[in-house]
Parts: C-alpha cells; structure tokens; sequence
C-alpha cells in the first residue's frame, strides 16, 4: 500500500493528470471503434466470399449402413460396431456448398449431455471408438455453417434435430415396410431401392456405394437433400461437398446392389 501512494505522489500535477486519463479513455475508445470496424469487415468478407456463410439453401442429411461401414475402410483404423448399434446411423447433417465456417465454437462434452445416450445408438463412430471426436469433427466442419438457422443455432439444437430427422427420414423403417432387408445372398436393383425412398419420402435420395473385394456392389450411405425447413427435395446447390477423400460414389444404376447383414465379429468382411 505505501508504495503505492508514493508512486502516486511523484505523479505529475493533478490537472495534468486529468488530462492523461481523458486522452487515455479517448484513445481506448477509438481504438475500440477500429477494431470493430475491421471485425466486422472481416466478417463481411469471409461471409461472402469464403464461405457464403448462410446464403446456402439445401443441406443433405446423411446416413450410413453400419452392415458395410468397415469393408472399404482402411485397416489402419480400427473398425468396430458396438452390440447396442442396429440401425442405420447419421453421418452428419451438411448445409450444401459451404464448411468449416467457424473454429471458434468448441464442443464441449455437457453440451451433449442429455443427448449423448440417443447420439451413441444413432451417431456411432466405428473408427477407434471415438464418437465424441466424431461429432466435434461434424459440429465444426458443417455443424458450425447450420448454426446460423434457428433450429439449429446451437450444438444441443443441431445434434438434436438431426436426431429427429434421422427419426422422420427413417430408412430402417422404409426399407422393412418394401421388404428391403439385409443379406449376405439377395440383391437389390437400383430401382428397387431408389423407387422404395422416393414413395417414403417423396423425393429421390443418392445411394451411395462402394465396391468390395467379389466385385459386389455394396450400398453404404444415403443422402437425402433437406431444405431449410426440412422438406425433402432441395435442389438449389452445387454439390461440391463431397470430400474428395471418401471412397462412397453413386450406386451403379445396372448392377446388382447388395445391403450386407451387420456383422459384428468381421465387420469388414460382412458375409465370409
Ligand atoms: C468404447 O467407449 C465407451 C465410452 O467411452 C466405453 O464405455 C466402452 O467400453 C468402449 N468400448 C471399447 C470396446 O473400448
Ligand atoms: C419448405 O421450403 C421450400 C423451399 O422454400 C418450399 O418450397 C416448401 O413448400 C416448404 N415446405 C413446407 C412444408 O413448408
Ligand atoms: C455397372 O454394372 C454393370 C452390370 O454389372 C457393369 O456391366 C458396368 O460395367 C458397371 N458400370 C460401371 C461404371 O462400373
């Protein structure tokens, strides 16, 4: 305390230092105003040019077979599909043509917390064990470019209605109630399968496939492409998202399309 009265002693006069301070709030003030100046140009910017952050219109909602999840991944990871994991599981919900539009949003853990139960049975991930990398992978890759409409402006708002829509968009359901149901022997053709989810859900989704070690082709995910408001059917974007990296493309229209029992002891080899 005593040092810091003297200090204050050997200032200036009084009236110069009431001088001092005001030039010092008028500094910080403007220094204030360019700095939001700038920020908020940065932001105009990366808006429009980078990211088009919330100009985009469509988003496609994923879902993957977990029966053929394993055969085409590589086997440095380790691949697994836990007992309770039945259905067929959400991927991710992707607003088209934009990602990654924020890093500063972290996802924490207790902001899942009272969906981490639905999210493990419907957003496993079979790669090392590790849904909540998983989902903090999505929450900043596409989740952060959603955040910007309403029902989904937060994490527990985004995972929450993506469980909802993986309820509403059920293709467990519309391929059980078609007799579409997997097998190691039966196969599929495309039209079977696309005609079965046009008359669920009114709008034809992309089966996406890969090819395994036979030369089989193996259905492995599904998009449906959602509006805004969660109608099916969006076709106002560019398609551009598809990572260059995923080994999925579009089921061959001509082949024979198989849909492989899970099988949890050689999920990479479904049907031995
Ligand atoms: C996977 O992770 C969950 C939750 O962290 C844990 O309960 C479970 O035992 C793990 N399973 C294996 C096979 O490591
Ligand atoms: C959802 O939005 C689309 C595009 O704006 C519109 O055509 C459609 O009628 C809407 N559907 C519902 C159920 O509101
Ligand atoms: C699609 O499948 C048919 C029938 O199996 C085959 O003849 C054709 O080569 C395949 N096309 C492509 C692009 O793989």
């Amino acid at each position: 305390m005593s040092n810091v009265n003297s200090g204050a002693r050997s200032l200036p006069g009084s009236d110069d230092y009431k001088v001092m301070a005001l030039l010092c709030v008028l500094l910080l003030l403007w220094s204030c105003a360019l700095t939001d100046t700038v920020y908020k140009d940065f932001w105009k910017e990366e808006d429009k040019q980078k990211f088009g952050f919330c100009d985009w219109k469509c988003m496609l909602f994923v879902q993957l077979w977990p029966g053929s999840f394993c055969v085409f991944l590589e086997k440095r990871f380790d691949c697994m599909i836990p007992e309770y994991v039945n259905t067929w599981t959400i991927h991710g919900l992707w607003p088209s043509d934009v990602m990654n539009c924020c890093s500063c949003w972290h996802l924490f853990q207790s902001d899942l917390q009272n969906l981490e139960t639905q999210l493990s049975l419907y957003w496993p991930s079979f790669i090392n064990n590790a849904s909540f990398i998983f989902w903090k992978n999505e929450w900043h890759k596409h989740g952060s470019c959603a955040a910007c409409v309403e029902t989904l402006g937060s994490p527990s708002k985004y995972f929450g209605t993506a469980l909802k829509l993986h309820t509403f968009y059920s293709l467990d359901k519309a391929f059980q109630t078609a007799g579409i149901v997997p097998s190691c022997d039966r196969s599929y053709s495309y039209k079977d399968l696309s005609g079965t989810l046009l008359s669920a859900f009114r709008e034809f989704p992309e089966l996406q496939c890969v090819m395994d070690k036979e030369g089989h082709e193996v259905l492995v995910q599904v998009k449906i492409s959602l509006h805004r408001n969660f109608s099916a059917g969006c076709k106002d974007f560019q398609g551009a998202l598809n990572p260059s990296s995923s080994p999925y493309r579009p089921c061959n229209k001509t082949a024979n399309i198989y849909y492989f029992p899970i099988n949890r002891k050689t999920p990479r080899d479904p049907c031995p």
